[in-house]
């Protein structure tokens, strides 16, 4: 089917970042593209002018490889394509059988964020792994980037040719977002400080801003909301002498920028933390301005703010799992969120005085779902937080630390759980167990052990039920294993055992291979000087396994001191820590800070700073030249074959 769009108008109202879009034609209504990364697809609806009439899928477009954000144009949509380093432009949202036009983006970009503005012959990207804002003609003409935006994401398009770009993940112990003028090449720094004051079980309390995703500018262009989460990197039995507890480890966040015609700056005691729940991600307007939707993927719901007050002046429930992203109609009648693990558009009815959506469009044929059943199930147990065998008071789920299974690039203080300060670990690339024993200190053996985690830490009741948990020695983590005593804790571990693939690294050559620096550093790192392959050897660059050990109680993992345990390490399973399980180096180029206690900030910190004892390899004879060309190297590792 083609439909004409002539005349069709892209919204003005989602100029940021966003997984649907929708453009509105006249006398047809509206149509709306959601994003289907699992499945490769932009799925388009198409809801008719006429009172009354509901939302129907009229396309799949099998658009790219991991489609992650979508704009609209003036008579179709823009998606970022984050597993393939292209935009796709689908002309007409109606017609099946165009396929996607391509734009190219340079090597290794994993793009995120993609903003227009309507009648714009460009939009604007991020490309999170170049670290760089790209300005994409949409004509196909040159691509044009700008550097220091290093883990960009979220994106708004806010003032003619400004936009405003997002940090994913905090570093130095700050937030951070860029407002960035592109006519003046003008880029400044806009701070989401890290807030000290403890945080509160109830209450907007202190913590560190993270993950800021989400973005939407106020219908009066005055104000950018924020949607992410505050950590409590300030707390734990070490670091302040009070252990995290399940309402006081994350909180979802937003936060306000006051949009200046030269400035952006976070408005002052406006930004908000909503216990329980644990992060919060899309965000909508209403077009009056007076109310600000505000995702919570983890507990399943969408509040409504007074923009004004910042009080909840409303709850919407049953919002589905994994929310993306949140639209609002033009006409303000209507709220769309994209519960992505459900695969359904939920569609709620502003009008009508119900809390409960008025529908709920699967965007899937259920026989097409890329998924095997047990994955997905895996899938939505590790984003949720509302299942109460999960975590108490939907406050925590795996993806708040772990978004996207990537880590959240902080340390967090895991002394009350007889651990220590602990950096948090990326789970792409590690197959689950695949790499021997599961965490810095060895103290897993299997996926199935976070069932001691949603226990404790996250106050869940637990996947298996009290009478399976406590027979047979299934309450210890190296006890008896616990794979096959449930269902739904063999689909949590099949799902993270799927995560086989680390992210390709940008720093490598156009063609996939090392530079020049970067093969002298493998020299380097084979050389029997430096002892690096004596514990980084094989596929995985670790000798992480267990070991015989006669007359231990149980399971022991190879543990090495590398010189790098300090005040902080803490324990292992509440007893002595006396080394570390070695850790794969592939993926690094993506994962600072280094080391269990994430205390050395770069790869060159490793072996200037933290190897002073000469126990972890032999580094000190290297001169700052060998020195940088082994972290080329190292930086370069991907999981790649031969490498
Ligand atoms: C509060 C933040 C947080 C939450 C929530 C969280 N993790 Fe983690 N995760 C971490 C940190 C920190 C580490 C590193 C800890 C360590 O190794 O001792 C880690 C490490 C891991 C690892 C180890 C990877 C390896 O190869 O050693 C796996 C697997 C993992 N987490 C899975 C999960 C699952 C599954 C859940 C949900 C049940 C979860 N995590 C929830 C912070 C978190
Ligand atoms: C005796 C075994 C051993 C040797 C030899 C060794 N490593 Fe390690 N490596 C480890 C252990 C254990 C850790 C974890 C230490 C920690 O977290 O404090 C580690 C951590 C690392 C990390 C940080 C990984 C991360 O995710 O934070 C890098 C990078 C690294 N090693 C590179 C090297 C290089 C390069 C060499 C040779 C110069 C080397 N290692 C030699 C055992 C070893």
């Amino acid at each position: 089917m083609l439909v004409a769009l002539a005349g069709c108008e892209p919204s003005a109202v989602p100029v940021s970042s966003n997984t649907l879009a929708l453009v509105a034609a006249p006398d047809e209504g509206v149509y709306v593209g959601v994003v289907l990364p699992d499945a490769d697809l932009l799925v388009v609806l198409h809801r008719g002018p006429a009172p009354g009439a509901d939302f129907r899928v009229v396309a799949r477009h099998a658009v790219c490889d991991e489609p992650r954000s979508v704009a609209p144009l003036d008579a179709g949509f823009v998606v970022s394509c984050r597993g393939e380093d292209t935009l796709a432009i689908v002309e007409a949202p109606a017609d099946v059988y165009t396929p996607a036009r391509r734009l190219p983006l340079p090597r290794g970009a994993r793009p995120f964020g993609v903003a227009t503005r309507p009648g714009a012959a460009h939009v604007y990207a991020t490309l999170s792994a170049r670290g760089s804002l790209a300005r994409v003609p949409l004509d196909g003409g040159r691509v044009v980037e700008a550097f220091g935006f290093p883990d960009a994401r979220g994106l708004a398009w806010t003032a003619a040719e400004v936009v405003v770009v997002t940090r994913w993940r905090s570093r130095d112990g700050e937030g951070l977002l860029w407002r960035f003028d592109t006519a003046e090449n003008d880029l400044h720094d806009v701070p989401l400080p890290f807030d000290p004051a403890p945080m509160q079980p109830d209450a907007t309390g202190g913590g560190l801003p993270n993950l800021p995703e989400s973005l939407a500018v106020s219908p009066d262009t005055g104000t950018l909301a924020v949607a992410g989460l505050l950590a409590n990197v300030g707390g734990g039995a070490f670091r302040d002498g009070h252990a995290l507890t399940s309402r006081t480890t994350v909180q979802a966040m937003v936060a306000f920028l006051d949009l200046g015609p030269h400035e952006a700056v976070e408005r002052a005691d406006a930004r908000r933390a909503l216990p329980p729940a644990g992060m919060a991600q899309g965000l909508a307007y209403t077009p009056d301005g007076e109310s600000l939707y505000v995702g919570l993927p983890g507990a399943r719901e969408i509040v409504r703010l007074s923009t004004e007050t910042g009080e909840v002046l409303g709850r919407l429930t049953d919002a589905g799992h994994d929310l993306r992203g949140l639209l609002v109609t033009p006409d303000g009648r209507t709220l769309l969120a994209d519960a992505s693990l459900d695969r359904a558009l939920v569609v709620y009815d502003l009008a009508a005085a119900g809390e409960a959506p008025v529908a709920r469009v699967p965007l899937l044929d259920p026989a097409d779902e890329p998924l095997p059943p047990d994955v997905l199930l895996g899938k939505i147990l590790f984003h949720d937080a509302a299942d109460p065998r999960l975590s108490a008071d939907a406050a925590i789920a795996c993806a708040h630390c772990h978004p996207d299974a990537e880590d959240d690039g902080l340390t967090w203080d895991f002394t009350d759980r007889g651990e220590g300060l602990r950096n948090t670990v990326s789970l792409l690339g590690r197959t689950g167990s695949g790499h021997g024993p599961i965490h810095w200190s060895g103290n897993f053996d299997e996926i199935q052990d976070f069932e001691h985690d949603l226990r404790g830490p996250f106050g869940g009741l637990g996947l298996l039920p009290d009478a399976v948990f406590h027979a047979g020695g299934l309450d210890a983590p190296l006890g008896a294993p616990k794979a096959g005593a449930g269902a739904e804790l063999d689909a949590l571990a099949a799902y993270v055992a799927t995560l086989d693939a680390f992210p390709a690294s940008p720093h490598r050559t156009a063609e996939g291979g090392l530079s020049e620096a970067a093969a002298r550093g493998r020299a380097l790192f084979e050389s029997a000087e430096t002892r690096c392959l004596e514990c980084h050897g094989g596929p995985a660059l670790t000798d992480s396994a267990f070991i015989e050990a006669h007359g231990a109680a149980e399971r022991t993992p190879l543990l090495h001191d590398v010189g790098t345990l300090g005040p902080g390490s803490g324990q292992r399973a509440g007893g002595p820590l006396t080394g570390l399980d070695t850790p794969t180096l592939h993926g690094l180029w993506d994962s600072a800070p280094y080391l269990h206690d994430g205390s050395a900030p770069t790869l060159r910190a490793l072996f200037t700073d933290r190897n002073a004892m000469e126990m972890h390899g032999h580094t000190s004879m290297l001169d700052t030249f060998a020195v940088d060309d082994l972290v080329e190297y190292l930086k370069a590792l991907d999981g790649r074959a031969g490498d």
